[in-house]
């Protein structure tokens, strides 16, 4: 994609930049060890976990898992794109920007996506006039009063009326000289039987909907009555992919950040009522399906997600699913629970912010929640009822099973809920193996990946354990597990890559299974895509979902990634140490004296460098 030249040039700014510099201009920031650290202004905190290392270039924060290099500090500290991040620096530099040099195929291509953003900003830009300055947007204008949406909302959201009418939009834009065919393409007009053409929305409140950078990408058309469909959507386009879209995440990644948490409802409606009472950090999922692509696209912004989905029973079957996608990732998560079947939107507009404010103080830590759903579906008067809820509880309770205190505390729970003792709860999960394609969530929670992969796992590791393939080389346990914790923190945020690779070059990882998932990584990212695991082959893919999938909640990963680096560098110097003795040995074996003492001398350097990675010093340079 990048031509050679831009490559060449991001990397000149780069290394003139000083990062400590560019970020002291933002966060006070002091030097321990290596690294310079301060409070993240990604999000809230009250003990550094914000660190920056200048001479390699990159700032990682432990607490959000924003990290990166120069240009993605300044892409997300000014909330503009990479590319304006690299300009803004060059700038500050007084470096000019090398002529673009794309292939004629990616010039066309852009032009083209270009033009469609056009058309559709236009277009906002029509809905809207039509909702505020026009006679028949009186109808709109009724509408969102009722709602209780006010100027001040109509305006930052952009939001506005299609008109009454068959054609009046397709009419007027093509008299502006815009073709048929690119309205096609953005899904503003629609092709009739007889070969016309005729306007998509007509006569419904209309919401943009943007893209992480705010470009308008399509629309969700809202009947002003009871008719069908309530929402028209846009269709898919190049531009509008709705498994990835979130909708308000650009006007709400300021406060996702600062908050370090960000709530996640069902609506359009829910995200702008929230809004309109002073409550920002919400996106909306496009209707009641999460995604992955969400769930990552989110954990850029923040580690902990509230999700607030419509109490109905498609709620709750939504909620559930969502929660195995975010465990998945890692995600914290929480559920909060709207009183009385209300969604959050009615909640708001009838309690007001600081009641919703307490919903979140009082929302429900995932395990709880899943418990809760469970034993409301649950037949609890018989010990037919009893027995058939305890085998439902079995997968959320075997997945806390590593995490003691939280272990007991749901024991305790469950037993007394169901009057079963507390040993023969413990028994069954103990025996409890779960189920290909079941996660731990009851009939609603399926996720294919997870426990299907964790199978596949103990499938093929019982016979060779920690040894893989042709390669045989034998690895620790210890490092396997270390690098379980390293992908787990690299598949939750890109951005620690650059951080690991500075400590372990990639040929120096120990362990190949590890080391080629995390090889895979690094395309990813060189290629500019999301980590994803579809290149992976079987063994690796089940490895990396063993990796995501040994999660247990609550744990600081923070903490853990730190050591786990250690252990790998440690096994590495180890490696490099017995390698070294091994050399001493044969070539005082041959008689070459000078070369023992040589390799010996190195032998015991490594070997100190080890010792101070024991005494506990905080991420020795590499
Ligand atoms: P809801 O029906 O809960 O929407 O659907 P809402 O936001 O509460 O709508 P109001 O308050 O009645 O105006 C949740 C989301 O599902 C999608 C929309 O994104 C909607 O916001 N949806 C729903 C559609 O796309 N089409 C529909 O016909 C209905
Ligand atoms: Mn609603």
């Amino acid at each position: 994609m990048r031509s050679a030249a831009m490559t060449d040039f991001i990397e000149r700014v780069k290394e003139a930049s000083d990062i400590v510099s560019v970020v002291s201009a933002y966060v006070p920031l002091k030097k321990k060890g290596n690294n310079y650290w301060g409070c993240c202004p990604f999000h809230q905190e009250k003990t550094p976990s914000f660190s920056v290392n200048g001479e390699k270039g990159f700032f990682y924060c432990f607490g959000c898992h924003a990290g990166g290099n120069v240009f993605k500090f300044i892409s997300l500290a000014e909330n503009v794109s990479f590319f304006e991040a690299l300009k803004l620096q060059a700038d500050r530099l007084g470096m000019p920007l090398p002529e673009a040099e794309k292939s004629p195929e990616e010039l066309r291509r852009d032009q083209h996506y270009n033009q469609l953003r056009q058309v559709l900003q236009m277009a906002r830009d029509y809905f809207h006039n039509c909702l505020t300055k026009t006679e028949m947007g009186a109808a709109g204008r009724s509408y969102w009063t009722a709602r209780g949406i006010g100027d001040g909302i109509i305006s930052e959201f952009s939001l506005g009326f299609s008109p009454d009418s068959f054609d009046k939009f397709n009419t007027a834009f093509q008299r502006r000289g815009i073709s048929e065919s690119l309205l096609l393409e953005a899904g503003l007009v629609k092709k009739s039987e007889r070969g016309g053409v005729y306007d998509r929305f007509r006569n419904r409140v209309m919401i943009p909907i943007a893209d992480e950078r705010g470009r308008i990408v399509a629309f969700g058309g809202r009947v002003m009555d009871s008719g069908e469909p309530k929402y028209l959507n846009s269709p898919e386009t190049p531009l509008f992919n709705k498994r990835r879209m979130l909708f308000g995440l650009d006007r709400a990644a300021k406060a996702i950040r600062s908050a370090g948490k960000v709530i996640v409802v069902e609506g359009y409606m829910d995200a702008i009522s929230l809004a309109a009472a002073g409550i920002r950090n919400v996106v909306a999922s496009l209707g009641t399906a999460f995604t992955r692509e969400q769930c990552r696209l989110l954990m850029r912004y923040a580690p902990e997600v509230y999700f607030c989905y419509d109490s109905d029973a498609a709620g709750q079957n939504a909620t559930m699913r969502a929660l195995g996608i975010l465990r998945e990732a890692g995600a914290k998560a929480k559920v909060l629970i709207v009183p009385e079947g209300k969604d959050p939107d009615e909640f708001v507009r009838r309690q007001g912010s600081e009641s919703f404010s307490r919903l979140m103080e009082a929302a429900q830590p995932v395990i709880d929640y899943q418990l809760n759903f469970l034993f409301g579906k649950a037949r609890l008067g018989s010990e037919a009822g009893r027995q058939e809820a305890l085998k439902s509880v079995l997968p959320v309770l075997y997945s806390v099973r590593d995490d003691v205190v939280n272990y007991n505390h749901y024991l305790r729970q469950v037993a007394g809920r169901l009057s079963i003792d507390e040993g023969i709860i413990s028994q069954s999960v103990a025996r409890y193996r779960p189920q290909p394609e079941y996660v731990g969530a009851g009939q609603a929670g399926r996720s294919r990946v997870t426990v299907a992969a964790d199978q596949t796992v103990r499938q093929k590791e019982e016979p060779g354990q920690g040894t893989t393939g042709a390669a045989r080389v034998r690895v620790e346990q210890s490092v396997r597990n270390a690098g379980r914790v390293i992908l787990r923190q690299l598949w939750q945020d890109a951005g620690a890559l650059p951080y690991l690779l500075a400590e372990i070059p990639l040929e120096e990882y120990p362990d190949p299974l590890v080391r080629g998932i995390i090889a895979s990584f690094v395309k990813d990212v060189a290629a500019g895509r999301e980590l994803s695991e579809s290149s992976l082959d079987e063994i690796s893919s089940a490895e990396l979902s063993r990796a995501i999938m040994s999660a247990v909640p609550g744990e600081d990963l923070m903490g853990l990634f730190e050591e786990c680096i250690a252990v790998i560098r440690r096994a590495v110097l180890k490696n490099k140490y017995e390698e070294q003795r091994l050399l001493a040995d044969a070539l005082d074996h041959k008689g070459n004296t000078e070369g023992s003492l040589a390799a010996l001398r190195e032998a015991s350097r490594l070997k100190k460098e080890m010792d101070g990675l024991d005494s506990g010093k905080k991420f020795s340079g590499g």
